[in-house]
């Protein structure tokens, strides 16, 4: 991420839900229920303000509408490292960590 937004280069965010995996976790389902919003609304909020392009999927109309509905609020400096700070190791899709 920093190289890519030291040289003006977009980056993108895959699998930005964790495929749906990170919607139960007890630190997103406080943060949620402070903010009056759901698990992926907080998920995708957290990608946009670290800088991140954001591209959820889902086939449910009700829940695009949801998954769109990420502007009317912040989160805070503590959301923020809460949220950063959850990642354990665990991938949901292919790791970039090695690609040249
Ligand atoms: N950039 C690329 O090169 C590239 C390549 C391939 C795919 N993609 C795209 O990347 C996106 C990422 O999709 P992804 O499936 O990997 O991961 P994702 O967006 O992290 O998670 C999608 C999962 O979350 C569920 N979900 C979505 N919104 C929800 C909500 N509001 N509440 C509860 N569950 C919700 C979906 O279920 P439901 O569908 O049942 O709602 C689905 O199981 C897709 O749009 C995909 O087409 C990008």
């Amino acid at each position: 991420m920093e190289y890519c937004q030291k040289d003006g280069i977009v980056f993108e965010g895959y699998s930005p839900l964790a495929k749906g995996h990170v919607l139960s976790d007890p630190v997103v389902q406080q943060i949620a229920k402070k903010h009056g919003r759901t698990a992926a609304q907080i998920c995708i909020r957290w990608s946009i303000q670290n800088g991140v392009v954001t591209i959820p999927k889902s086939i449910k109309k009700n829940r695009i509408q949801e998954n769109c509905q990420v502007f009317g609020f912040q989160l805070d400096e503590e959301d923020m490292v809460a949220l950063g700070n959850l990642h354990d190791g665990r991938h949901v899709t292919w790791d970039p960590t090695n690609v040249e």
